[in-house]
């Protein structure tokens, strides 16, 4: 069994894109919008800043008092895709109750939708074209790729279908050739789908969810989780500890799939800045 280290691979990442940005003249520049007081946004948008400091992306934070209006909060998006300095554009989720996000996320043009939520982004990934990418589920496809893990004729199984990680991740896989499952609270007979898989991607945020008697002998598992056990000890979606016996490689948590989240949201800008890496 093999443990992929995602922290590794993030910062071998980050040092990459910060030579790239360390050697041209434009200056990437990620506009980062909270609205609220959100105290977990707050944390991942303190991270996002950090993190374009460390490779010399340039940032630009909006902190917005929870009472900003729709109109308000529409106007500074449409400020910043217009502005030439600005490549990516970040609308922290969720919002604050009153706000609506589609009609706000609308008001970001899809070259600096580096989140990749748009529904233009949305659409070329379906089309198999090229375009921005969502961080978490282009991130497990870097580590895929960074062990050699070819998804092609694989049995894929993706546990979730959520609009950001789940379904982007489904079509990842598919586009890279794998038959593809999607499983979710509707799912029947969840175990034996999940027994097939070659390659199994836990998204549904649930504790220790994927047991070892629903993982095949040799499987992938990539673990998408953040929760909090029994204990209030983080862990994710997996019962890491058992079914590593199973894997042949396995996703930690912490330091799997997380670190390269905002590793992708980096890479993104550059591609928005640069057009290409
Ligand atoms: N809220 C939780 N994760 C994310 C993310 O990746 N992007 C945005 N915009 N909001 C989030």
């Amino acid at each position: 069994m093999k443990i992929i280290d995602g922290k590794a691979l993030a910062a071998k990442m980050r040092a990459q894109l910060k030579e790239k940005i360390d050697a041209s003249e434009l200056k990437p520049g990620l506009a980062v919008v909270l609205v609220g007081e959100d105290p977990a946004s707050q944390i991942y948008v303190r991270n996002k800043i950090k993190a374009c400091e460390e490779i010399g992306v340039k940032s630009y934070a909006y902190r917005l008092p929870a009472d900003t209006s729709q109109k308000q909060l529409e106007d500074l998006l449409e400020e910043l895709a217009a502005s030439k300095d600005i490549h990516g554009i970040l609308l922290q989720l969720p919002l604050p109750k009153g706000l609506q996000a589609e009609p706000a996320m609308a008001k970001i043009p899809y070259e600096k939708d580096v989140d990749g939520f748009s529904k233009e982004n949305l659409g070329k990934l379906v089309l198999k074209e090229d375009g921005l990418v969502s961080c978490t589920p282009y991130g497990v496809m870097k580590m895929l790729e960074s062990e050699g893990i070819s998804p092609k004729g694989k049995r894929a199984v993706v546990l979730g279908r959520s609009d950001t990680v789940g379904k982007p991740m489904a079509l990842l896989l598919l586009n890279a050739d794998a038959t593809v499952t999607v499983c979710h609270s509707k799912t029947q007979n969840l175990k034996e789908i999940c027994q097939e898989a070659d390659i199994l991607v836990a998204a549904i945020g649930r504790a220790k969810f994927v047991t070892e008697d629903m993982v095949k002998e040799g499987a992938v598992v990539v673990d998408v989780g953040i929760n909090r056990d029994e204990n209030g000890k983080l862990c994710g979606d997996v019962d890491y500890e058992n079914v590593a016996k199973k894997a042949s490689y396995i996703t930690p948590v912490p330091g799997g799939v997380g670190p390269m989240t905002i590793t992708m949201l980096m890479y993104n800008t550059c591609l928005a800045a640069f057009e290409s890496i």
